[in-house]
């Protein structure tokens, strides 16, 4: 059964185990504790506008978070979050397997339970004990006036929570199609909110103090702190250092379990998982191929860390299949909208106990948007797409005339311009081949936007190597001339290679004849050769060009293609293909 049915089959017996609540609940709860850190933060801000206005502030933000829903929710987030952190930081498997963002995100987050506490409880704990009405004049008055070491630890504080916040908030939506575009709104807002927020911080404690030379003001506020029991202070304080103490034993108990673990794991059967090149590793059972290859140097991609979000951790499982547990319901929605195969898995997923082969199926170096990319990309798929082949003319010639150095100087710039030329009309540089460049146009569009963007890409090549021509008229004896054939057809398109040399390529008999043309355009002393059906399938007229009937070898027919003589001679009827293309760029 492929993935897809595999899902349709789950969907009708749902099954509440299958569900990644873990995760789930860990985003709920970090939202959460967020959203109450964002309201913290803007409720400082409100300083920039008058310590009164910061009190105002207060009376919507206790409102919010004083109320029963509010403290349930609040605190219910608090100890869910905390229990599910340390939780995960038991169960993973060796911190090699961590990316240096999450280890990051991890160690700002165990740092704020250490540092909320004083505040959490000299504040909530004590108006819910001794009935304080700790007012933000009167914690400013502790923070900024009598313990400015407190204030800073606070202001420390409001940096890691939100920078821990945050970071998570980005893993959780750095995989979102949208993200792209929230990022504009979303960065500025996450840097500029504690800046605000510690700004208004300062402001209203400067205010602050300037009120404190009212005698009668000062007296009135200090009231309430006169009004506490005398056994309040001392409270507050051994309150303070259990929660620290307590915290900080439990996470010596946490990292101590985990050691204890992984003494007693060592003692268990390692099993081996063979990757492609006959590289085999030992890992203990239970842990994730994609640990196993972390903790085995084995680049693999994985853009969501791990999270089963991105697939581009995606590998085929070979022998030793049948004893991998089957996907849940969260890992086969990744594997149904990726149109994965069957024996197509997460390796962030799939924790094998019992010898598995796997083979990665993305580069490591995979990005978010590859890993929404079908398999067939990959694996091989019958697309119509338009080659492009270009050819320096007469560069043995020139490099023989040059020194080494000027040669690739001269070869960096030209396949700049090239290269430059092709992705900016749309296409894909397939390769450089010595001093030739092949390129594929409608990977990302349908062929006949592919076709148009190959003509706007041919006259704009032409165009960059005369500007190149001219700045390095003074390193060239004669300026550099350009053969380039363009041909459109059904092919193979697919990922292959070996090793770290795989990319996206193209094979058949339409890169057969694009290549052909390429070499015809000697013959005719033209810079382009295109065929017939490239002008058809763009809606370019290339009737004003000479059409010629092309014996081209390797073909039965005669092919029907145009001679151009400059490739920006296409200027005169590429107005209609320009705006095609640059729709399926821009759809792209
Ligand atoms: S690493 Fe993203 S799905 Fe596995």
């Amino acid at each position: 059964m492929d993935n897809a049915s595999a899902l349709r089959a789950r969907a009708l017996r749902f099954d509440w185990r299958s569900i990644d609540w873990f995760g789930r609940l860990r985003l709920a709860s970090g939202l959460t504790l967020f959203t109450f850190v964002g309201t913290h933060l803007l409720n400082h801000a409100l300083g920039l506008f008058g310590l009164d206005a910061m009190e105002l502030g207060r009376e919507v933000f206790t409102w919010l978070w004083r109320g029963w829903i509010g403290t349930i929710a609040l605190y219910g987030a608090a100890i869910l979050h905390l229990s599910l952190v340390l939780t995960s930081i038991f169960r993973k498997r060796g911190w090699r397997a961590v990316g240096w963002p999450e280890y990051l995100q991890i160690a700002l987050g165990l740092c704020v339970p250490l540092l909320v506490a004083q505040h959490a409880i000299a504040n909530r704990g004590a108006h819910e004990m001794f009935g304080l009405d700790d007012s933000y004049a009167l914690v400013l008055l502790a923070l900024w006036v009598q313990k400015p070491e407190l204030g800073l630890t606070q202001c420390l504080l409001i940096l890691i929570a939100w920078t821990h916040g945050s970071m998570g908030v980005h893993f959780w939506l750095r995989l979102k199609p949208y993200y792209p575009t929230l990022r504009r709104f979303l960065y500025p807002a996450a840097l500029l909110l504690p800046v605000l927020a510690i700004v208004g911080f300062v402001d209203g404690g400067r205010q602050l103090e300037a009120r404190l030379a009212d005698p009668i003001y000062r007296a009135r506020l200090v009231a309430p702190l006169r009004a506490l029991p005398p056994a309040a202070p001392v409270w507050v304080q051994e309150m303070t250092d259990r929660a620290q103490i307590g915290f900080a034993a439990l996470l010596g108990v946490l990292f101590a379990a985990r050691l204890a673990r992984g003494a007693f794991e060592r003692r268990r059967d390692f099993i081996v998982l063979s990757y492609p090149g006959e590289r085999r590793v030992n890992v203990r059972r239970g842990t994730s191929v994609l640990e196993a290859s972390r903790l085995s140097g084995i680049p693999h991609a994985s853009v969501c860390g791990g999270r089963g979000r991105c697939s581009t951790c995606r590998i085929r499982l070979g022998d030793g299949k049948a004893e991998v547990e089957p996907a849940g319901e969260d890992e086969l929605t990744v594997l149904a909208r990726i149109g994965a195969p069957e024996g197509v898995r997460l390796a962030c997923q799939v924790r094998p106990t019992h010898d598995l082969q796997v083979t990665p199926l993305l580069p490591p170096t995979a990005s978010a948007r590859d890993g929404f990319q079908r398999p067939a990309d990959h694996q091989g798929s019958e697309r119509e797409i338009a080659i492009l082949f270009a050819d320096l003319r007469a560069f043995t010639r020139f490099s023989e005339k040059k020194l080494p150095y000027d040669v690739v100087f001269v070869m960096n710039q030209y396949f700049r311009a090239m290269g430059e030329a092709i992705e900016h009309a749309g296409g894909t540089v397939d390769k450089f081949i010595g001093d030739g460049v092949m390129a594929l146009f409608g990977l990302d569009t349908d062929s006949g936007r592919g076709c148009a963007q190959a003509l706007v890409a041919a006259r704009d090549m032409s165009i960059a190597l005369r500007q190149l021509n001219q700045n390095l008229a003074n390193d060239l004896s004669e300026p550099l001339r350009i053969g380039i054939g363009i041909h459109a057809g059904t092919v193979i398109v697919g990922e292959m290679g070996h090793g770290r040399v795989m990319s996206v390529t193209a094979i058949g008999d339409a890169v057969n004849t694009a290549s052909r043309l390429e070499t015809i355009t000697k013959e005719f002393g033209a810079q382009l050769v295109v065929s017939k059906r490239v002008g058809k399938r763009a809606g370019v007229n290339l009737k004003v060009f000479p059409r010629m009937d092309l014996d081209v070898r390797g073909r039965s027919e005669v092919l029907a293609a145009y001679i151009i003589a400059d490739a920006q001679d296409l200027d005169r009827v590429l107005s209609a293909a320009a705006a095609v293309a640059e729709e399926g760029g821009a759809k792209a």
